[in-house]
């Protein structure tokens, strides 16, 4: 049944192509979504419905929704979207108060005018994408981030603050990545240096395991709870945006919440046609596992957006990067794709020459906000003008006719027209999602990441794999342990291949 589910839905996408005539918009939760360069077809439509209901699209998204179990290799629920509820249920509301309150009575003391966020993955890139989405123009407090174990970036982190007056945040839902705990060890080394008596007044702890953050030394007033039904990619939403409090009000943290909760609405009823995240996994499906796009390029054409892509990348590749459905049997077709990317204009300087003209081509997903916040219309204008300009060109391309022509309109000979034009030609016909937000806001935001959820989890209903574990970033922590324990103590216990047993005994030197 799958497979002529998935032939069905082949057949629809071959007997289509791009159209300049289409226009396919889709608002929801106060953002358009423009679909328009994305093959179409009522046969495409029928085919994809029929698909997602094999797959028991609604009961799965129930279950999501509802807190039921979304995640059955953990056996647990991945339910986000109750953190954002607007009336959320009591241990959610209890401790999203605490959070507040916390930062409120920081705000009212002018206290930490320093902050330092200790976290990585989850636990750091959502806080990086909104300190730096609203806080680009500066903020009262330093807020500082350390995530990586080169002991660089924690150097970088506490170089040039008052130790007395920073805070130290240390975000990790299992309290035990070793990243994290390594650069939380240095802070508080850090803090007793300049004779602090007590670096733990200065720690906040926001873990799922407030049992293994209090025997670390956290003060119990100064832990904030997440839960292990919150996706360690999902947990900005969580006590893990007090950093985002700290840095950028708490205002901003309820914006992005009401934001993110409208998209959860619109998720939930929409009908498919017009359901946005469906409408968007739909595309992705069909230009990853039918048109055989390998990666997807996510163009922000919005400078404070410059952490969205590695957001992404962790909420995408993280959720899809999987080959075994659910039953345990091996994926049939190409799941979720690379993803990738850069704010344009920037981007445009970088790498748009392989998007336009290289031999693959991949998806794009163009960002962008109708207003600036700035004072110059004209940077704005010409910034639009980059994007649509993007766009058009990888939907419609250019012919060799039209390339000669243009060589003969520049004063070229016939004969260097037409041997340049074969350089300048353009396939188009590449598939692009614009998405268009009034302007940029804690609303807007929590809108757009929100979006990018739903349609990561519709994806994963399409392929019947589990979008919610990451078992192959636990194994890559368990070897990383193993060899540390070769590197650093006085014999090699592990010698898994040759060359890495060489270069374990070399790096030991
Ligand atoms: O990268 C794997 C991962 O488990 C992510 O899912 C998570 O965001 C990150 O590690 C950090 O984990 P923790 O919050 O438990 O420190």
């Amino acid at each position: 049944m799958h497979t002529i589910l998935w032939q069905n839905l082949e057949r629809a996408v071959q007997q289509t192509q791009l159209s300049k005539d289409t226009l396919r918009l889709i608002p929801a939760a106060g953002i358009t979504l423009d679909v328009s360069a994305q093959r179409w077809s009522e046969d495409i439509a029928v085919a994809a419905q029929a698909l997602l209901e094999h797959h028991q699209f609604t009961e799965r998204r129930n279950a999501l929704l509802n807190g039921g179990i979304a995640n059955p290799t953990e056996g647990r629920a991945a339910w986000h979207t109750a953190l954002r509820a607007a009336a959320p249920v009591r241990e959610v509301a209890d401790e999203r108060r605490r959070v507040t309150d916390f930062v409120r009575l920081a705000d009212a003391e002018r206290r930490w005018r320093n902050v330092i966020h200790i976290g990585i993955g989850g636990s750091d890139w959502g806080v990086r994408l909104a300190v730096g989405a609203f806080g680009y123009a500066g903020t009262w407090r330093n807020v500082r981030f350390a995530a990586n174990i080169d002991g660089h970036a924690m150097a970088g982190a506490m170089a040039g603050l008052d130790p007395h007056d920073t805070l130290v945040v240390i975000a990790s839902k299992s309290f035990t990545t070793s990243e994290t705990l390594q650069n939380a060890q240095r802070a508080i080394e850090w803090l007793k240096g300049v004779g602090i008596a007590d670096p733990y007044q200065h720690i906040v702890a926001i873990t799922a395991k407030p049992d293994v953050a209090l025997a670390w030394g956290a003060h119990p007033n100064r832990i904030f709870k997440l839960w292990d039904w919150v996706g360690g990619r999902f947990s900005l939403w969580s006590s893990v945006g007090l950093t985002i409090a700290l840095a950028v009000g708490v205002e901003t943290v309820a914006g992005l919440h009401a934001g993110a909760a409208a998209m959860d609405h619109h998720f939930a009823h929409a009908p498919f046609a017009s359901n946005a995240p469906v409408q968007m996994a739909l595309a992705g499906v069909i230009n990853r596992s039918i048109l055989g796009y390998g990666s997807l390029n996510i163009a922000p054409y919005d400078f404070r957006l410059g952490y969205l892509v590695p957001y992404l990348q962790q909420l995408e590749m993280e959720s899809l990067g999987k080959s075994v459905d659910l039953n345990g049997n091996p994926v049939a077709m190409a799941t979720g794709p690379a993803v990738w990317g850069m704010p344009g204009t920037d981007a445009q300087h970088t790498f748009f020459q392989w998007l336009h003209q290289g031999s693959d081509g991949a998806p794009a997903d163009f960002i962008v906000c109708q207003h600036a916040d700035h004072v110059w219309p004209e940077h704005h204008t010409r910034l639009l003008a980059n994007c649509l300009a993007q766009r058009e060109a990888l939907l419609n391309g250019k012919t060799l006719e039209q390339a000669f022509e243009e060589g003969l309109a520049r004063g070229l000979t016939a004969e260097h027209a037409q041997s340049l034009a074969k350089h300048c030609t353009h396939p188009g016909g590449r598939p692009s999602n614009l998405i268009v937000l009034p302007q940029l806001s804690p609303y807007t935001l929590g809108a757009l990441l929100a979006l990018y959820e739903h349609k990561v989890f519709t994806q994963a209903v399409c392929w019947n794999i589990n979008p919610f574990d990451q078992w192959g970033v636990e194994y890559g922590k368990t070897l990383a342990s193993n060899i540390f324990t070769s590197l650093s103590g006085d014999n090699i216990t592990n010698k898994p291949d040759n060359s890495t047993t060489y270069w374990l005994s070399q790096l030991k030197k």
